[in-house]
């Protein structure tokens, strides 16, 4: 049987934990990356952690020609996991027009290409981004969808519409949408992880260097939060579960057991943890005491935002099964095997 799966971004942070996956459920990957926020290096330690080989094309996506030739040399693929997207919020805001020129020219280029060409499933890469400042906690699919609040954000809103837009026309094409709420960790081989380039926006990254003396000291974003202990609480997510969501959602779309041409979900745990939680877990785990202070509030921050699970569940039969301190030991494995054995 052919199960060769197009994963563009498959060398970034989810997108190379998802590929690990996918090779351990004996899917054969073919990574489409223009290594913009990325390294080829990723391809040998996937090799070194499954022991197989994966199929590399370099292609920038914006560009509509070269697309369809990289996609007309894999047109026997069964499906493609759409995860190429710039991913930093306050760059975003920065840079609009650089956001939507390339996550939007991505998205449209990939759908038209892989229909034109006969794949007829597609995962997409959502973000709990989508439900904007949240009416209502916990945060179901049902929720409000609400102007994002960076362009970011926006995008992934926007490429959802062109999803629904595209299966309503389109009978034979099947979509996923996996919305993630803050996905953390990394792989427990400690070969492969997150590696932001240059000063990390993200909490987790940003402590893991601060601990390993590459940052000062770690900004905490405001403490008057109606929260519990004042700090913003957050669905953090292991980047490993996060990958397993993607097998479930592939096999779903394979089997064609889904229920509606774009189906939603939302990845998460459900628990939510304020950033001094995070702070003392990776202070127990690593032993050591994090340099951080509390400074004003980051503009853009919502209180909270935690996920209702029971959807993903029920029709992916997916649940997290790593808490918390999991995911902050194998963010800190991460960084010190890296900083350590340049890896
Ligand atoms: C953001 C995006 C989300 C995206 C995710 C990963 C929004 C609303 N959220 O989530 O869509 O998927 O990044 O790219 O667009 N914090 C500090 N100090 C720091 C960094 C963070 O205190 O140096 C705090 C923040 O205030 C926040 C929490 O840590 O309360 C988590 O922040 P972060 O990791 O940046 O993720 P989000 O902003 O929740």
């Amino acid at each position: 049987m052919n199960k060769k799966i197009i994963v563009t971004g498959g060398l970034g942070y989810i997108g190379s934990h998802t590929t690990i996956e996918l090779i351990q459920n004996n899917f054969q990957v073919v990574v489409f990356d223009d290594l913009s926020n990325s390294s080829q290096k990723t391809i040998a330690r996937i090799e070194t952690i499954t022991g197989e080989k994966i199929i590399f094309e370099k292609v920038d996506l914006k560009n509509e020609i070269r697309t369809g030739q990289e996609f007309s040399k894999h047109k026997d693929a069964l499906a493609v996991i759409h995860f190429a997207a710039h991913k930093a919020v306050n760059e975003s805001v920065k840079n609009p027009l650089n956001y939507y020129q390339n996550n939007l020219f991505a998205i449209l280029n990939t759908l038209k290409w892989q229909y034109e060409l006969g794949i007829k499933n597609f995962i997409f890469s959502s973000s709990a981004a989508v439900y904007g400042s949240p009416e209502s906690l916990p945060i179901s699919e049902n929720n409000k969808i609400q102007r994002p609040l960076s362009p970011y954000g926006n995008t992934k809103k926007i490429s959802e519409e062109i999803i629904e837009d595209f299966t309503k026309i389109n009978s034979d094409f099947s979509a996923i949408s996996l919305r993630y709420f803050n996905p953390i960790g990394a792989h427990d081989s400690g070969k492969i992880g997150e590696l932001p380039k240059g000063i990390p926006n993200n909490l987790m990254p940003y402590i893991t260097q601060t601990a390993s003396g590459v940052r000062e000291k770690l900004k905490v974003f405001g403490n008057d939060y109606p929260t519990k202990d004042g700090t913003p609480v957050r669905d953090y997510i292991h980047v490993v579960d996060l990958a397993k969501a993607h097998i479930k959602a592939l096999t779903r779309l394979i089997e064609n057991k889904q229920e509606k041409p774009l189906e939603i979900y939302n990845l998460g745990t459900g628990n939510g943890f304020s950033v001094l939680e995070v702070i003392k877990s990776f202070e127990r785990i690593s032993g050591l005491k994090l340099n951080y202070e509390i400074v004003t509030r980051r503009e853009g921050d919502v209180p909270e935002l935690f996920a209702t699970t029971d959807l993903a569940f029920k029709k992916l039969g997916w649940k997290a099964e790593l808490g918390l301190d999991e995911m902050v030991k194998s963010a800190w494995k991460w960084e010190q095997n890296y900083r350590n054995h340049n890896i």
